[in-house]
């Protein structure tokens, strides 16, 4: 049996990576975003699982936009970091565990969730700039392999928000029954609030974004109950990014702890939330 022993959700925005690479974490405009991650990065060094789930969303860099599968999962041994066009981030491949992505889509498939499989897939800052906000320096590797699951936000219709939630509770009942990696550890990545283009763009919400990150841990129903419509309207058509927190979300007990929480505005064009569960509440 395995277990979920955090769950982490993080905004992906590229900017939040490109400050890592260029050594600009400690300038004014940035410190106040980095010192946010500060006691989740010290909490999460100490509780690295043995494998790590990263719920995602691609930006047409992995995968091609006339073609964006709804759920996919990666079965790969290892995932490449992508060249979104001003090359790749100076940052490691990822390694992936085939044997326990093949068990999570044979379970989910038996849920009725009809997952596409990428045996091959590059990973953009939808990715690796989560994987930067847990571990800033990684060295050669990071600290576990690390699962895709990949949710279509950037074509209409998305998924709603209650089959995102569906989604986690089902990739739970999977971690759970998986004999071999012993603790889990699950990213809910994009967000917050953020339009980047039309005629709202520059488009942030903070009541939503506070109202969003308590509730991820004390009342995800109610984020679940949320239409694509309400999360565009109150979170930007890039803020529905947010659904994949719930992905995390479902995964988790009906109780959870915040370890940390954090909420920055702006980092470029998005509020930049963080909340760190702790799925163990009984220690
Ligand atoms: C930005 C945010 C995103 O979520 C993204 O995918 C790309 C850019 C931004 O705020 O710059
Ligand atoms: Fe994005």
């Amino acid at each position: 049996m395995s277990e979920v022993i955090w769950g982490l959700g993080t905004s992906h925005v590229p900017s939040i990576g490109a400050a890592m690479d260029r050594g600009v974490t400690d300038e004014p405009v940035w410190a106040p975003l980095f010192d946010g991650y500060g006691p989740a990065r010290e909490w999460l060094a100490k509780n690295t699982p043995d494998v790590a789930i990263l719920v995602y969303n691609d930006h047409a860099n992995g995968v091609d936009l006339d073609i964006v599968p709804t759920f996919a999962i990666g079965t790969a041994e290892k995932f490449s970091v992508a060249d979104e066009g001003f090359g790749r981030r100076p940052v490691p491949d990822v390694q992936g565990d085939p044997d326990f992505a093949f068990h999570i889509l044979n379970n989910l498939m038996d849920d009725g969730f009809d997952m596409t499989v990428f045996q091959e897939l590059d990973v953009d800052h939808g990715f690796t700039v989560p994987l930067s906000v847990w571990t800033p320096e990684p060295g050669d590797a990071w600290p576990c392999p690390v699962i895709p699951l990949m949710v279509n936000v950037i074509r209409y219709p998305q998924p709603t928000a209650a089959r995102c939630y569906a989604l986690g509770k089902a990739l739970g009942k999977a971690i759970e029954s998986y004999t071999e990696a012993q603790t889990v550890g699950i990213l809910g990545t994009g967000g917050m609030s953020h339009q980047l283009a039309g005629a709202r763009a520059g488009f942030i919400n903070p009541e939503f974004d506070k109202m969003f990150l308590e509730a991820i841990e004390n009342d995800p129903e109610k984020l679940a109950a949320l239409s694509r419509e309400d999360y565009i309207r109150l979170a930007g058509s890039e803020g529905i990014e947010l659904i994949m927190w719930l992905v995390m979300r479902g995964a988790m007990n009906a109780e959870v702890r915040t370890v940390h929480s954090a909420y920055h505005v702006p980092a470029s064009n998005t509020a930049a939330g963080l909340a760190l569960l702790d799925n163990r509440t009984d220690v």
